[in-house]
């Protein structure tokens, strides 16, 4: 199936990235992207209470106004985070604002959460659900530009989106909304986290139903941050971490045309950084809270690398620029080889394996 995409992608980079991503989109929802077809045996996990038919997802960003999560999951992926969104509507940056780096698969993106808000991605995300036969949909949250409370839009997320969600991300690491990393800092973090893990109890009761809730993390964080974070995450009732999104490092493009472009870095440039960041998160919470891994996975090799790295799910979008949907088939295969060639009976066994290695790389 990656063939077809060979075929396709010629016109898809004539056209502007923001251009032949609505192309994308409008190809999920008539149903003729790139498919895989490999069956799931040997991938299904339960994790933070959900089922996963297999541990592949798309990364926050692809879908940012759930204009297609059960079409992503026909395509074979095992689940689809949509998002981030924000409590009103949102231009985002002036254009242009994402470019490829097709010589290093990579991209930089200032988007800056352009997103329909929180009414109209409601609307669509009844409307999935009520479509929905298989997979998981992840709601990723984020806060208006100009909002007096960052946390508060956070809450109003979990508050508007309980009945549809199936995982929550608290999205506190992009680098294109001003001061929304610094939440990321110890005081800011311990004040986010007791809000919403609060909003999420008292959803809870309301709908009688527990929703996981994720954070997500940028990778450019200190040990002492990243320690900070881990405590907090494990003293808290948060169910999970994302590491990563994308970075503000440059050095991994350097002398690229583009280099100089504010923004996030993402795409088989950040894969050891973000890997080597999974890893060290993983050790500092022990192995005790499931891990999503997301940064530059673009092959079957570096999506097992993720989970021996500690992560329990992993996730992807910039490489699909290059490779397309089809790169799904690829993905679970490359996953059981490694299982196979590493005498693991289950990814379980397998999940931080490697992150003492990981840890220790040089990034
Ligand atoms: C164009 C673009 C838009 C993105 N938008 C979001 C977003 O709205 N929320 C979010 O949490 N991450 C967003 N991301 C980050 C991705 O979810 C992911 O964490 C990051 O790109 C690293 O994974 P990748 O290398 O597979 O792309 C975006 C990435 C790209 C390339």
């Amino acid at each position: 199936m990656r063939d077809l995409f060979k075929y396709i992608k010629p016109a898809l980079f004539k056209l502007e990235p923001e251009q032949a991503h609505k192309a994308a989109i409008l190809a999920l929802k008539l149903g003729v992207a790139p498919r895989g077809s490999l069956p799931n045996h040997g991938l299904n996990q339960t994790i933070f209470g959900l089922k996963f038919d297999n541990p592949i997802g798309v990364a926050a960003g692809f879908d940012k106004n759930a204009d297609v999560p059960n079409e992503i999951i026909k395509t074979g992926f095992g689940f689809a985070e949509i998002g981030s969104v924000t409590p009103k509507p949102q231009a985002g940056n002036p254009k242009p604002r994402i470019f490829r780096i097709p010589e290093h698969m990579g991209v930089i993106n200032r988007m800056g959460f352009n997103n329909a808000g929180h009414d109209a991605v409601l609307e669509n995300m009844r409307t999935a659900r009520m479509n929905k036969q298989a997979g998981q949909f992840g709601v990723n949250i984020g806060a208006n530009k100009n909002s007096d409370d960052f946390i508060a839009d956070y809450e109003s997320g979990i508050e508007v989106f309980y009945n549809v969600a199936d995982y929550f991300v608290a999205n506190i690491s992009s680098p294109n909304t001003p001061g929304l990393r610094a939440l990321q800092s110890k005081d800011s973090l311990q004040q986010l986290v007791d809000r919403i893990c609060q909003k999420r109890a008292q959803m809870q009761l309301q709908y009688g139903k527990y929703i996981p809730l994720l954070l997500k993390i940028a990778p450019d964080l200190t040990n002492e941050d990243i320690e900070d974070i881990a405590a907090i995450v494990m003293a808290s009732e948060l169910d999970g971490v994302i590491v990563s999104n994308t970075t503000i490092r440059r050095d991994f493009i350097a002398g690229h045309v583009h280099e100089n472009e504010a923004g996030g870095l993402s795409g088989k440039p950040l894969f050891e950084f973000s890997t080597h960041m999974l890893a060290k998160f993983y050790q500092a919470t022990k192995g005790q809270v499931p891990l999503i891994g997301v940064g530059g996975i673009s092959d079957g090799a570096s999506a097992y690398a993720k989970i021996c790295a500690g992560a329990s799910l992993v996730q992807l979008y910039s490489c699909l620029i290059y490779t397309g949907t089809g790169i799904i088939d690829e993905l679970r295969q490359g996953i059981l080889d490694g299982l196979k060639r590493d005498s693991f009976n289950s990814i379980e066994d397998a999940i931080g394996s490697q992150a003492n290695v990981w840890a220790q790389r040089e990034v």
